[in-house]
């Protein structure tokens, strides 16, 4: 008998160390969380009703000429039936965000009671259901007011208000969230917003690609971040304080995680990959694990690194819970210390990284193939590197071209190879507990507008109705949530060594 459960075990042991292997839900933890995500200005609408003003994301949005999010899904009136569609689905969590101008008018100040009752009103809709709650509080959505009245992000002012805001958020909803983001892929939040300039506030140095009207590449990345840091700590330190007892939920910080691979074998690129993980990785997770940013990039910055008082760093320690990932896909990492620039003179976040990161494969800006072992490397470097912190993936998915079809199977392929490689990273310890897909339903995107989407819904943005249809991502998800989808062996092709896109992130 022992013999025999023996070779058993080792024959399992065999199949669960390779991709391929057939798996179910059942094979995941009974407490690890299945869901699927949106935000709110991606899905919400209503963008001028019932007392909400203006984010900087509206007037982001309202300046360039790829859409805009005015109606979007028109989650703020169709909240109960897109609820209904999750419970369908089998969803077992939703992830959104909380519109900041929505429930805080200008961000600061008298609560909105309409706002109030469309948050209480959703996450009473999902309880009912049988939905967990994921809630994010900030989505790129600054209030407009704060941003022209001090800098938004790039001010230190901006700790306390959003520490006020988080603070309304637990006492109104925290009886029924038990999981809470602060900020949103904090790292590509400060890079895209305010080195390169193409994510809503739209700041960086007038030498760069985009043409913003205000900023420094140089050095506003390093001090949002650390504003963002802050931030996050003092919400995260007035849960611990005056909530956590009664309320018992958890509260993280999420940041977006490129998978990160040499270009070459040379020890330059080997030594840009370790580089280009201390400032996208490192540059968040350093500081809430150890307290302090990583010494590779003190040197690199020098004074254009904000510096942490002790007692910051004290609070900034431990003050994530979990760690939220946002994952897409995995580049190379090419070393570009030392080789001038073919722009301009530039100084921003990618050059201070002394690499550039190389899309792989046929994978182009928008469009990227499926490299799951890319996750899986990241679970196990954090893992490693950081202590093994709870983590949920809270964002991964595919874009397909708006409208091209229902039968969206290359999503469905991408989706469960993932999966596999989350499996994959908890048999080998990673302390992953939960995966949401990007998106729930088709929403306004925030690098390509409504010309691709991620939905497991269709939205017919040119029907007044804004009609919702299942696509077979949708019905797939639904048999993986309900057992009675086994994924089997997905195949997964070998990567050519193609590249076919730089990308600038
Ligand atoms: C950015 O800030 C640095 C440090 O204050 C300064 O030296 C540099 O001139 C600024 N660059 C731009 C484009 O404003
Ligand atoms: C950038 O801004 C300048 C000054 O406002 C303008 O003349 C120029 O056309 C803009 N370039 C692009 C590519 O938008
Ligand atoms: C599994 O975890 C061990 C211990 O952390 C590590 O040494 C090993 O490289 C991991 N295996 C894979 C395939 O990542
Ligand atoms: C979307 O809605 C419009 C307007 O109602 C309709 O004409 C069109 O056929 C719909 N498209 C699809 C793919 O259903
Ligand atoms: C499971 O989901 C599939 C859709 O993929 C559905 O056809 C089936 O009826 C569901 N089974 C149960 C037991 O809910
Ligand atoms: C790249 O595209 C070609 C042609 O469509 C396809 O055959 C190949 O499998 C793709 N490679 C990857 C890694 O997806
Ligand atoms: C790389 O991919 C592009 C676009 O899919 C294709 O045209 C090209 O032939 C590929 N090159 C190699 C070396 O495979």
């Amino acid at each position: 008998m022992q013999a025999v459960s023996l070779f058993f075990s080792f024959l399992l042991f065999l199949l669960a160390t390779s991709y391929g292997e057939a798996f179910t839900r059942n094979d995941f933890p009974e407490d690890f969380l299945f869901g699927a995500a949106t935000s709110a200005y991606q899905w919400e609408g209503a963008v001028d009703e019932d007392g909400r003003t203006p984010s900087v994301w509206d007037t982001f949005s309202h300046s360039y000429n790829r859409g805009n999010g005015d109606i979007a899904c028109d989650g703020y009136h169709k909240y109960k039936e897109d609820v209904k569609l999750m419970a369908e689905m089998g969803l077992e969590a939703f992830r959104f965000s909380i519109s900041w101008t929505r429930l805080i008018p200008n961000g600061r100040g008298p609560i909105n009671p309409k706002g109030l009752w469309f948050y209480k009103n959703l996450i009473k809709e999902l309880l009912t259901h049988g939905i967990e709650p994921h809630v994010t509080l900030y989505h790129y959505d600054l209030p407009q007011a704060l941003e022209d009245e001090y800098g938004g992000w790039i001010n230190r002012k901006i700790i306390e208000d959003f520490t006020a805001f988080a603070d309304v958020c637990f006492r109104e909803f925290g009886d029924d969230v038990k999981l809470w983001t602060t900020i949103n892929e904090a790292t590509i939040f400060a890079i895209a917003s305010y080195s390169d300039g193409y994510a809503p506030p739209g700041h960086c140095s007038p030498t760069t690609f985009f043409n913003c009207s205000t900023g420094n590449s140089s050095t506003e990345p390093y001090l949002a971040g650390h504003n963002m840091l802050l931030a996050h700590a003092y919400a995260s330190k007035l849960y611990k304080l005056k909530y956590k007892s009664k309320q018992r939920g958890s509260i993280g910080l999420s940041i977006y995680a490129f998978g990160l691979t040499p270009y070459t074998n040379s020890k330059d690129d080997e030594i840009a990959t370790q580089r280009a993980k201390d400032f996208l990785f490192g540059w968040m997770l350093k500081p809430l694990v150890f307290g302090d940013y990583p010494d590779e990039m003190k040197r690199v910055l020098g004074s254009r690194l904000p510096v942490f008082s002790e007692e910051e760093s004290e609070k900034v320690k431990g003050s994530s819970d979990f760690v939220g990932i946002i994952h897409y896909t995995t580049v190379y990492v090419r070393n570009s210390r030392s080789k001038p620039s073919l722009l301009p003179s530039k100084q921003d976040f990618f050059t201070d990284m002394g690499a550039e990161t190389i899309f792989m494969g046929n994978s182009t800006f928008f469009e990227w193939d499926s490299i799951p072992w890319g996750l899986e490397s990241v679970l196990e470097y954090l893992k490693q590197s950081y202590n093994n912190p709870p983590i949920y993936i809270l964002e991964n998915g595919t874009p397909i071209k708006y409208g091209s079809t229902l039968q969206d199977t290359p999503r469905i392929e991408y989706i469960q190879a993932y999966i596999g490689a989350v499996l994959t990273a908890i048999k080998n310890g990673s302390d992953t507990r939960g995966y949401f897909v990007w998106s729930m339903i088709d929403v306004y995107e925030l690098l390509s507008g409504y010309t691709y989407s991620y939905g497991m819904y269709h939205v017919n943005f040119s029907d007044p109705g804004l009609k919702r249809s299942p696509k077979l991502s949708a019905s797939w998800y639904t048999g993986f949530l309900n057992g009675t989808v086994d994924v089997d062996p997905p195949a997964i092709t070998p990567l050519e060594s193609n590249i076919s896109g730089f990308s600038s992130f």
